[in-house]
């Protein structure tokens, strides 16, 4: 069935049961479904949304197109957790019923006010030429989950913006409330404006300017900027798309990346003494990140493990992306770590000593050691022929290298099938997640990070030491009860 216009922004309502049953019987197929990261009940999974601890709990949605694997008619659906790893689906949903949100209620963030959830979007509407109508609005949560949506635009697109201005993210900055959000102005080039919350009141807000990060210009859109502060540092997460790769080299469609600040200056929406542009992950996909500071001061932050505008093999059974695991974000010696939450640690079940494995249940932790000057070449979910993920630690030339062109079903392959970074030749630890269709690898606690999916074959599940020799633990983890 062809994803045609009419078909991706068809009503919910209009949907009928039969059709949704089949959904959920191909769906049921697939071999590739995750068992410890975030996916969708059915169709597509993108950003994360609204991430905030609200009642005691932790919060968090991811836009759906709940009706096959396509980017269609998009709603947010709610996640609770109290430790950041096991996430439940509770049946909120932020749906696209208003004449402002009529084509999507499309990405933004949450923060607690009172007794409510204040949920800060983009309605994104078409009108009947199909121009595009971006309104930033709002709704509030409460602790029954019932939803209300405030019935006014809070930001309009500004004069000098195009139709791609979105993606609100509220923050709490020595007490006053702002925002960011991201835009592309007349010259086609994307920018990120701050406003600030009048009176702290969330309904009125004011634009103070755009925000100064040394912005090189040459991106032609900011998707889902963030600023999250660790300590008095702001850190900006954002999606430059078009980024030009003279200014940061990068591999995937688009990247995400974030720049440090030394402090932030609200008053002129300046960070200070920004750092160099620095790529998030270098692995071939975390997309979208949401990052926020916890009540407890912590900057926590999501990927979405997806990319826009590819196609997965996992499209065949109507369901695409999955989120990463949550990540703590520091900085040491001026480098962003990012690293999972320590509950994390709780899934492991039984460990053993890291060696070949004929056949694993692909849903494991390794945590690795691999000695100065040395070279290791180890191939995940490998089948009997030794083909499958190959992670390269050159400790020698000081390269790791991600391998997955041996690895299952292939895909984007026009953007290719490796992925490299820079790391230094000193002894060095490796913490790879394997969750079926998922990968995470950090190295050295997160100072350098490849995320990504790769689409096994049934045989692909064993672990071989192709050479060197690695040192560590392999974890069986256990998520205990599923996502969905
Ligand atoms: C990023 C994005 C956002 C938008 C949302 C729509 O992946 O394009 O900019 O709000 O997805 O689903």
């Amino acid at each position: 069935m062809k994803w045609t216009t009419e078909r991706r922004y068809r009503r919910y309502e209009d949907w009928t049961e039969e059709e949704i049953k089949q959904l959920k019987e191909k769906n049921a197929q697939s071999p590739w479904h995750t068992s410890y990261h975030v996916e969708p009940a059915t169709g597509l999974l993108n950003d994360p949304n609204g991430f905030s601890c609200f009642d005691g709990k932790w919060v968090v949605f991811y836009q759906n197109f709940p009706f096959g694997a396509a980017h269609g008619l998009k709603s947010w659906v709610q996640l609770e957790s109290d430790d950041l790893v096991h996430f439940t689906e509770t049946g909120v949903k932020v749906l696209p019923d208003t004449p402002l949100d009529s084509h999507g209620a499309y990405s933004g963030s949450a923060m607690q006010f009172g007794d409510q959830l204040f949920l800060f979007y983009t309605g994104n509407v078409r009108d009947e030429n199909w121009i595009r109508h971006p309104y930033q609005i709002g709704a509030l949560m409460d602790k029954t989950g019932k939803i209300e949506k405030i019935d006014k635009v809070l930001i309009d697109q500004p004069v000098d913006s195009t139709d791609h201005f979105r993606d609100p993210q509220i923050f709490n900055f020595k007490g006053q409330y702002y925002a960011i959000v991201g835009g592309q102005d007349l010259e086609k080039k994307g920018f990120v404006r701050l406003y600030k919350a009048m009176e702290n009141d969330y309904t009125n807000w004011q634009a103070v300017g755009d925000l100064d990060f040394a912005n090189d210009r040459t991106a032609y859109m900011m998707e889902c900027p963030n600023l999250v502060f660790v300590g008095e540092q702001p850190v900006l997460l954002y999606c430059p798309q078009g980024l030009d790769k003279s200014v940061l080299d990068y591999d995937n469609i688009y990247p995400n990346m974030y720049k440090i600040g030394a402090s932030f200056n609200p008053e002129n929406a300046k960070m200070v003494d920004v750092s160099q542009l620095q790529n998030m992950d270098y692995g071939f996909e975390a997309y979208a990140t949401q990052g926020f500071n916890a009540p407890d001061g912590r900057a926590l932050a999501v990927s979405w493990l997806g990319l826009p505008d590819v196609s997965y093999p996992s499209d065949s059974f109507e369901h695409q992306g999955t989120f990463s695991l949550v990540k703590e974000l520091t900085i040491q010696d001026g480098k962003l770590y990012q690293y999972p939450v320590k509950a994390i640690e709780n899934l492991r079940a039984s460990e053993q000593v890291f060696g070949n494995q004929e056949k694993t249940s692909n849903t494991y932790e390794l945590e690795l050691k691999l000695e100065a000057n040395s070279q290791t070449e180890i191939v995940l979910l490998a089948d009997k022929e030794g083909k499958g993920l190959s992670i390269n630690f050159d400790l020698v030339n000081g390269q790791v290298t991600v391998d997955r062109s041996q690895a299952g079903e292939q895909y984007a392959q026009e953007f290719g099938s490796t992925r490299s970074c820079p790391i230094e030749v000193k002894a060095t630890t490796a913490n790879i997640f394997i969750d079926k269709s998922v990968f995470e690898i950090f190295i050295n606690k997160g100072e350098k990070v490849f995320s990504g999916r790769v689409f096994p074959h049934t045989d692909q599940n064993g672990i071989l030491i192709k050479s060197g020799n690695p040192t560590g633990t392999y974890y069986e983890l256990d998520y205990g009860r599923k996502t969905n």
